[in-house]
Order: C-alpha cells, then sequence, then structure tokens
C-alpha cells in the first residue's frame, strides 16, 4: 500500500474515530435526558391520578366523623371510562389508620408492605411503580391510598429510544464515514498529484544527471591515467573530482531507485538468498578486511525468494554495509535466516556503535544519518535505508531494527518465500 493510500486511510479513520465519538456522547447524552425525562413524566402522571383518587375517595357521610371505621369506596365516580379501564391494569389501596388494608381495585399485583413514608417506590418483581400518600382531614389520619402501575410502557418507550439512538447513530456513522472518505480523497488529491509530479521530477533529473556525472568521471579517470604531465597539486584535485563524483552518482542511482521502486509493477521472480549475501560479502571484502570485521554467513543454501536478484541484492549489501561501517575495528557482522511458515527471516547483526532508541524511527528517512559528518569523510549519503525499506515493502515484506547504543544492531527483514521453498518445507514437515 503507498505512502498516499496509508495516509488516507488514517486521515479516514481519524475522523471517524471523532466522529464516532461526537455521536456517542451526544446519543449517551440524549438518551439518559429524555430517559428521565420519560421517567418523571410517569410518576408525575402517577402523583397526579394518587392525588385524584385522593380528592375523589367518598366517604361514608355517617362515619365521616370516625375515620378509624373509614372504608371508602374507591370507584372514582367522575373518572372516564377510559381512566377506569387504566385504573384496571394497576392497583389502587385503602390502607385504614390501623395500615390494614381494607379495600383495593385492579389487577396489578403488589406485595410489599405498606411503607406509611410518602413517596415513590420501585417494584422489581413485577416490574413497577408505587405510590403512597397518607390521607389527612381535619388534622386526622383516616388512612393511606397506594397506587402501583406497572412500568412496561415506560420500559417500552426507553428501549425504543435506545433503539432509535443506537440506529441514528449508526445511520449518522455510516453517512459521515462516506462523507469523511469523500472529502479526504477530494483533499488529498492536489497532494498526490503534487507528490506524483515531484517524484517524476527527481527520476528525470536523476536520469538526466547520470550522463554528465559519468562524462565527468570517465574525463577524470582519463587524465588520472596520464597524471605525470599534470602540475603538482593537479592530481589531488582530479582525485577529489572523481571521489565527489562517485558520491554523486551513488546519490543519483539511489534516488532513481527510490523513485522507480514506488510504482514499478512487481515482476514475478526468484533469487537464491545464500548466494546473493555470499556475493555481497565477497564484494564488500575490501571494506571488512580494511576494519579486520569478521563477517560471518549462515545461510540454508536452499532458502529461494520471491524477489529479484539485483533487488535482493541491494537490499542486503545495504544493509552489511551498514554494519560493517558502523562497527568499530575487529568487530563481528553475522548473517543469517530461518524460514518462518510462507517466509524468510533475514538477520543482519553486529556489534557495533548502536543507535539510540529516539532515532529508531528516524534512520529510515532519506538522507538522515545519526552522525551528519560522516557523509564528507565516506560518502555515506543516508538513502541506504531508505532504499533497503522501499524494497522491503515492494515485496510485501517486512522490516525492523532492534539496537543499543555502543552494543550494536540487528536488522531484521521478512520476505516471501518462492512457491517451491515453501511447498517443500509443507512436505517436509508433512513427512
Ligand atoms: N548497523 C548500524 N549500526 C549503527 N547505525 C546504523 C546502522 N545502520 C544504519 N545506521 C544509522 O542510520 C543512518 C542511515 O543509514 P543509511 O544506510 O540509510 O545511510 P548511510 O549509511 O549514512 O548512507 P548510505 O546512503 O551510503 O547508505 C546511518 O547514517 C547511521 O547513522
Ligand atoms: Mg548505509
Amino acid at each position: 500500500m503507498s505512502i498516499f493510500a496509508k495516509t488516507e486511510q488514517k486521515l479516514i479513520l481519524m475522523c471517524m474515530g471523532v466522529f464516532a465519538a461526537v455521536l456517542i456522547v451526544f446519543a449517551s447524552l440524549v438518551g439518559s435526558v429524555v430517559t428521565n425525562q420519560i421517567k418523571e413524566e410517569s410518576r408525575a402522571d402517577l402523583r397526579r391520578l394518587v392525588d385524584a383518587v385522593v380528592a375523589s375517595i367518598d366517604f361514608d357521610e355517617d362515619e365521616e366523623k370516625k375515620p378509624s371505621s373509614a372504608e371508602p369506596d374507591l370507584i372514582v365516580s367522575e373518572m372516564p371510562e377510559s381512566s377506569s379501564q387504566l385504573l384496571n391494569s394497576m392497583k389502587l389501596e385503602w390502607f385504614n389508620f390501623e395500615k390494614k388494608l381494607t379495600a383495593q381495585k385492579g389487577s396489578f399485583k403488589v406485595t410489599v408492605p405498606l411503607d406509611t413514608n410518602e413517596g415513590f417506590v420501585e417494584l422489581k418483581d413485577p416490574r413497577g411503580i408505587m405510590y403512597t400518600k397518607p390521607v389527612v382531614a381535619d388534622n386526622q389520619l383516616l388512612g393511606y391510598v397506594r397506587v402501583a402501575q406497572p412500568l412496561d410502557k415506560e420500559d417500552r418507550a426507553i428501549e425504543g429510544l435506545k433503539n432509535g439512538l443506537l440506529l441514528g447513530t449508526l445511520a449518522a456513522l455510516v453517512v459521515s464515514g462516506i462523507g469523511t472518505a469523500f472529502l479526504v480523497r477530494q483533499s488529498m488529491e492536489p497532494v498526490f498529484k503534487n507528490m506524483q509530479q515531484l517524484r517524476q521530477f527527481t527520476a528525470d533529473a536523476s536520469h538526466e544527471l547520470r550522463n554528465p556525472i559519468a562524462a565527468i568521471l570517465t574525463n577524470s579517470a582519463v587524465a588520472l591515467k596520464h597524471a605525470e604531465g599534470m602540475r603538482t597539486g593537479d592530481q589531488e584535485k582530479f582525485e577529489l573530482i572523481e571521489q565527489s563524483s562517485k558520491q554523486m552518482q551513488r546519490m543519483v542511482e539511489g534516488l532513481l531507485l527510490l523513485s522507480r521502486t514506488e510504482h514499478v509493477e512487481r515482476v514475478a521472480s526468484q533469487a537464491k538468498l545464500e548466494q546473493v549475501a555470499q556475493k555481497c560479502v565477497s564484494d564488500l571484502k575490501v571494506q571488512s578486511a580494511a576494519k579486520n570485521t569478521s563477517v560471518e554467513l549462515n545461510i540454508d543454501p536452499d532458502i529461494e525468494l520471491n524477489c529479484d536478484g539485483d533487488d535482493l541484492y541491494r537490499l542486503l549489501s545495504n544493509l552489511i554495509e551498514n554494519a560493517i561501517s558502523y562497527t568499530g575495528d575487529n568487530g563481528t557482522v553475522r548473517i543469517s535466516a530461518l524460514r518462518q511458515g510462507a517466509t524468510a527471516v533475514v538477520k543482519v547483526e553486529d556489534n557495533g556503535v548502536g543507535i539510540a532508541q529516539e532515532d529508531l524511527e528516524k534512520i529510515y528517512d532519506r538522507f538522515w544519518r545519526a552522525d551528519k559528518s560522516r557523509n564528507y569523510k565516506s560518502g555515506n549519503q543516508g538513502l541506504g535505508l531508505a532504499i533497503v525499506k522501499a524494497l522491503v515493502e515492494h515485496y510485501q515484506g517486512n522490516i525492523s531494527v532492534q539496537s543499543a547504543l555502543g552494543k550494536g544492531s540487528t536488522f531484521t527483514v521478512a520476505l516471501p518465500l518462492s512457491a517451491q521453498t515453501h511447498r517443500s518445507d509443507v512436505l517436509e514437515k508433512s513427512t
């Protein structure tokens, strides 16, 4: 996946994350406010009903003066038909001042004993809400009215609200996701075009620079071949020209390779890992011998990778060259590989200077070097690892590094095994 596709995906995911968080907070707030309102309204209705019941209780005229034996008729005379139907699904109870249940109406089952304090009580089985109100006349307690009603209507309303909010949130997320993807794509388009133009420019410029650099190199080489006729000091100047041109050539080749790996199609090809690694080690013999670095190679010769031989050479030689360069004299560099499922895991290990933890994420950046002054002395450009990473990604592999300052570094690269190596591995395991 290209860096642009990744950035686009990251942006879309980030926007969606923010949207989702906002929507969830909004839905939870709306949910809790409306739920509270539903609950409060149903409690207010119950309270109004209790007040209406209390106001409409018909006491026996004779017994009104003797509240102790008052047993009011709980039939509410002025109540419309619909209300009395509603009352049937509830429970109306009259307790006398001795807290004895003396009259009741309605089918809702209430088993809890009377609590004489005025207020609401929630019932669990069956789920309901109950309101108790003491009835006082002429400063004398006549008894208690207790009204209970099931909470199924309220529960249904809250459930409906929750489902509505959930569906609404999901629908809003889908719509905002589509909108975000569209907007992100639209806004990334010009950046993408600019980057493509820039990449094309880098590729073209690198390509065009190759010929003049080659001409400088050839001419300085010819001049150096006949150094005897030169004035004193001129040979040194030509050597400097040759050295700088070589450095420029490496940089131009690196940039050209980087701009190509990003958009060139992969062609199916295979390479023997051990053979390529062996070639890298022998080509770098001058460097390793100069520092007396021992390079140990331990790779199964049967490992074949789904990778172009030249690309694998570039990848490994960059890692091995780094391992040799960034290790002091008399160091050790170990190159090993093992198979893991359908991939080969290659390790290039050194006991050199190591990389600081805070620098680990920068080492793959183009032109980044821990020691900025090194390139003038050694010709290092800071492009090697950028090329390695681009190649690894080109072959859908993986690269990681473990390092400790002063102790050394281990670069681990996972690359896909060729179908043949993988098949023989599977066969070996099954026999
Ligand atoms: N094995 C290693 N041990 C310690 N530091 C390393 C190692 N490999 C890379 N580095 C650090 O990462 C930087 C970038 O490495 P990279 O190979 O990209 O560039 P370079 O070696 O400086 O130049 P070149 O383009 O010639 O390879 C190096 O300059 C060095 O500081
Ligand atoms: Mg390097």
